[in-house]
């Protein structure tokens, strides 16, 4: 994005804007998506930086990052910092025009640091202490040491940095997590010992909690607190402290920032893996990071893909789908801090993007809303741990890698379309049909600790539901529990396994739906209290209310041998989980059980519920076609005409007025535009890789 066009496109902007925050309108005041590389100095001779840094102007982009993991360059060793190298590219890039994010470094504390005291590293759950061996976010976040220096060297940063003009945004520390899952140094241990003290005050209390009846595990004082721990109960909380020490050091960092900065830089970090890194939270540095961007690898197979010929080639589009709008759901817009530009090196495989592929992300961070993409590397590195990375750059230095090109194509193109924005446009469709997903890792880490069986999978469950959406077109906004739940900004909203409720978060739900608002929930949701704790009661019965019935039992079945649902003529074989379900009066029976010992019982509830409604859905579908449909009859019943039926892994989103199609699929999709469809990129027909971008 090119500065000269901003001015009109920021009156219209600033004449009809509704839809975007005070803070989103600060920050990115022009409309549409900044592009931009990551590039390590430190990586390449000096007499280089000067054309790499042009010829990322050249290519199009508009800013470059700098500075992640460089801490052993800027402080060489103690005390003794040098920042010329820094001063030296950051005002190169302003000599191009390329604005700066500028990133500290306290993933990677240097050698000299963890030899003068190893107490900094994390401990692995056997008691190993990491060593400085070429890792990163090794770091024990809870020792005080290690908070000093990262203190000191973001202090550092800041008194340079943080009121310079130069310098658009931070971003904080890398993909924010513990690179063991969590720490178990005595600093962590004493930390959490602490922490659960506070929490609950007595460890009578602290008992009571954690079941410790359960096997002997009364402790008598706090100092007895181990992990891990093969308590239920106890582990989560030690997840929970992990998250709050994560989200901590953000916010220490910020803190520094803030107090060095005159409110015009926008800080943040880049939040990766929700599947991967349970224990993160991004909705808890909510307040203090103006916004949660997020990192995105598609071609990892990590996630789920579309399962067909050319997944490995197009990649997880459900992922990129979903961590963008969990990322945007925390302060309501977000930008792409990675994205990679070709083949990375950690994949399942390796394979090249199908031509066109990393054109295709491109625009569907355009068309998700990203405020900035910046790809994840300007250069392919010559040494270190991820030579077979690509870069926008192959190893020469000067040629654009043959899957790069079409990274570049894209950031041109969307460049072009600058003047067509008009981030004012509403459309009636998505107004009408936006989501709330209730959404919290806790409950993700309660259900995956203790399953009920094996083949269980709790993200399996969340995508199922949120695929559904994507098929329909429909906006998703996470919702945290704390949240306010808005029939008016979220007329619909799916609580898919909630396994664990509070009484107030079940009022909350009532309360959304007596308003106004749709509620879909499903399977598990309210089984256990807010410690984790069946309740003493029938199961789930504090949700009957909302069930609108009675749930009597569920049931699990071998893979080899579902059972069948009905609903609306269709049938669907379930096994993971059936709840039978008992309608009170005036209930509607939307799905039945065909088979088994309960065949003809209820398995789908629907009820009217103050000035909105509630649907129980009790079983999961094996195909995912289950809930599909009965999303379809849900919208189509309050939203009425639904536009979209997409297959799964075809994408449409709007943004800006303007509508942008992208197919990870390896069949060809028809688009069912409206006749009067205008396309700006693309046609109808939508191919595999392909983007097509309209307005209606
Ligand atoms: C990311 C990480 C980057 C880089 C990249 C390689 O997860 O944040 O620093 O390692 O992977 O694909």
């Amino acid at each position: 994005m090119k500065q000269k066009y901003w001015l009109p496109a920021l009156l219209l902007s600033v004449a009809l804007s509704f839809n975007l925050s005070a803070a989103e309108e600060k920050f990115f005041p022009a409309p549409g998506t900044h592009f931009g590389v990551f590039y390590y100095p430190e990586h390449w001779p000096e007499a280089q930086w000067e054309r790499d840094i042009k010829r990322v102007a050249e290519l199009g982009f508009d800013f470059i990052h700098y500075n992640e993991f460089a801490w052993a360059r800027l402080e060489p060793t103690e005390g003794n910092f040098d920042f010329s190298w820094l001063d030296k590219v950051i005002g190169l890039a302003d000599a191009n025009g390329l604005k700066v994010i500028l990133c500290t470094p306290s993933p990677c504390p240097p050698a000299w640091l963890a030899q003068k005291h190893p107490e900094i590293l994390a401990m692995d759950a056997d008691g190993k202490r990491l060593q400085h061996s070429g890792s990163r976010l090794t770091g024990s976040l809870a020792n005080p040491i290690y908070q000093q220096y990262v203190a000191r060297i973001v202090t550092l940063l800041a008194e340079r940095y943080a009121q310079d003009e130069r310098v658009w945004g931070w971003q904080i520390g890398n993909e924010p997590h513990i690179q063991i899952g969590s720490d178990y140094s005595p600093s962590a241990v004493d930390a959490f010992r602490a922490w659960a003290q506070k929490k609950y005050g007595t460890i009578e209390k602290a008992n009571e909690a954690w079941g410790a009846a359960f096997w002997s595990f009364t402790l008598n004082d706090f100092s007895q607190l181990n992990v891990p721990s093969s308590n239920p109960h106890v582990y989560l909380d030690f997840e929970m402290f992990t998250s709050e020490e994560i989200a901590r050091d953000l916010i220490d960092q910020a803190e520094i920032i803030r107090a060095h900065g005159d409110g015009r830089q926008w800080i943040t970090t880049n939040y990766a893996y929700y599947k991967g890194l349970p224990n993160v939270n991004p909705f808890l540095t909510r307040d203090a990071l103006d916004f949660a961007s997020h990192t995105m690898y598609i071609s990892h197979n990590i996630s789920l893909d579309a399962g067909d010929s050319l997944s490995h080639r197009l990649g997880a589009g459900m992922e990129f789908s979903l961590g963008t709008e969990l990322s945007k759901s925390v302060s309501g817009y977000t930008g792409i801090m990675e994205l990679q530009p070709g083949q990375i090196n950690w994949g399942r495989f390796n394979a090249i993007p199908l031509p066109g592929a990393v054109r295709m992300w491109v625009w569907h961070a355009f068309g998700m809303g990203e405020r900035f993409v910046c790809t994840y590397r300007f250069r392919q590195p010559l040494y270190g741990m991820e030579q077979f990375h690509s870069g926008i750059i192959q190893a020469d230095g000067v040629s654009v890698n043959v899957s790069a090109k079409y990274f570049v194509q894209a950031v041109n193109e969307i460049n072009a379309l600058e003047d067509q924005l008009n981030p004012a446009a509403t459309h009636p469709f998505v107004e009408k049909t936006r989501t709330g997903f209730l959404w919290s890792p806790r409950n993700i880490l309660d259900i995956e600790r203790y399953r009920h069986n094996r083949s269980w999978d709790t993200w399996q469950h969340i995508y199922t539901w949120y695929q559904g959406l994507k098929r329909m077109a429909v906006d998703v906004v996470f919702l945290a529990p704390d949240d306010v739940f808005d029939p008016e900004q979220t007329p619909f909203m799916v609580v898919p396994a909630y396994q664990m409720m509070s009484p107030e978060l079940i009022a909350k739900l009532e309360n959304y739906a007596k308003a106004g608002g749709h509620l879909i929930f499903t399977t598990r949701t309210g089984l256990k209290d807010d410690r984790g704790h069946l309740w003493e009661a029938k199961i789930q019965q504090p949700m009957w209310p909302l069930v609108g019935g009675e749930i009597r039992f569920y049931d699990h079945l071998p893979a080899g041998r579902p059972g069948q649902v009905a609903l609306d003529g269709g049938n669907y074989s379930w096994h993971l989980w059936g709840n039978v379900v008992e309608p009170a009066p005036g209930t509607e029976i939307w799905g039945t059980y065909k088979d088994q010992f309960y065949a003809g019982s209820a398995a789908i509830l629907h009820q009217q519920f103050g000035a909105g409604s509630s649907t129980y859905v009790g079983a999961w579908s094996v195909d995912w076609e289950m809930e599909y449909a009965l999303l379809r009859k849900v919208f189509s019943r309050y939203a009425g005409e639904l536009p979209f039926d997409l297959p799964p892994y075809v994408f449409a989103d709007f943004r800006d007025g303007l509508w942008v199609g992208v197919n990870y699929t390896d069949q060809t999709f028809e688009l069912p535009t409206a006749s009067r469809a205008e396309f700006l990129v693309g046609q109808q027909a939508l191919e595999p890789g392909g983007v097509s971008v309209w307005r209606e």
